[in-house]
């Protein structure tokens, strides 16, 4: 299959033209079944687990052995799917919680709910690609940090120096949406896509999970968000969504045309 394009089939077509264990990495962030857009209603939950079992069974088996998954959902979805990825023979290696410093739906009966969930999956808990130095991020506390990277810190009987890159990337990440980034005075803007990822969460599993050259598998692309990062990063891509307006303004984005 042509490399570095953007497919507008159905995810079930697309994924049988893709050869098996071929992909490095796969992004993969599919309706979520909270009707944001007619492209995320399904009769019931029955069908919607269906649907969602469906292609990732397809997936998987489509997956290098060193390969990674990144599974966008929310909290409940995430938990039903779980036993069903681990009884395939995936790992589980972090439950990521993305914190969105924003509201999804506003409520007085409850908390609002301001997080999503990513299952990060490997086949083998060992020969995957992690590049943990990439992805460091920035340690708290500037103050001690000047001091500790002259002297060392004491610990367990040894000095300790801090990393200049910054410390090791934990599993709760913030982010805020590209709905929030994008308010005019405090109000969401109309775009294209109602849920596109934010590009520096996307660069992130990158980095992370795969090196340059590698495959990327942008499953459900929307604006395209993983296909720009990958290409951006000097990976290949290949992308599909069975949304033809948002194909062409992926393939636009792609072209740096908008
Ligand atoms: C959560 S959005 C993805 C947003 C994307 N990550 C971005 O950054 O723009 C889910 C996407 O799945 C697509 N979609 C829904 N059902 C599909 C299907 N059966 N096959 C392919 N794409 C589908 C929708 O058109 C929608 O763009």
């Amino acid at each position: 299959m042509k490399l570095n394009e953007i497919f507008c089939l159905d995810v079930i077509d697309f994924l049988k033209k893709i050869p098996m264990k071929s992909i490095d990495l796969c992004i993969a962030d599919p309706p979520y079944n909270v009707s944001i857009e007619k492209w995320d209603m399904f009769k019931n939950e029955n069908e919607y687990f269906s649907f969602m079992k469906r292609w990732l069974n397809l997936l998987l088996n489509r997956m290098k052995n060193e390969g990674s998954i990144y599974l966008f959902n929310n909290q409940y979805n995430s938990a039903v799917l779980v036993p069903f990825l681990k009884n395939k023979g995936w790992n589980l290696n972090n439950w990521i919680t993305w914190y969105k410093k924003d509201g999804f739906h506003p409520s007085k009966t409850k908390y609002i709910s301001n997080q999503e969930t990513i299952l990060y999956l490997t086949k083998n808990s060992y020969s995957h690609t992690f590049n943990y130095d990439d992805i460091r991020v920035p340690y708290l506390s500037s103050d001690r940090l000047e001091s500790a990277q002259k002297k060392g810190i004491s610990k367990n009987g040894k000095r300790w120096f801090p990393n200049a890159k910054g410390k090791l990337c934990t599993d709760v990440w913030e982010f805020s949406s590209d709905r929030h980034n994008k308010k005019i005075n405090g109000k969401v803007q109309k775009n294209i896509h109602p849920t596109p990822k934010p590009e520096k969460m996307i660069e992130r599993m990158i980095l992370a999970s795969s090196n340059e050259k590698d495959i990327v598998l942008d499953l459900f692309s929307g604006t395209g968000t993983t296909s720009y990062v990958a290409k951006k990063l000097n990976r290949f891509y290949i992308g599909c969504d069975n949304n033809k307006e948002y194909v062409e303004f992926s393939k636009k984005r792609l072209d740096n045309k908008c």
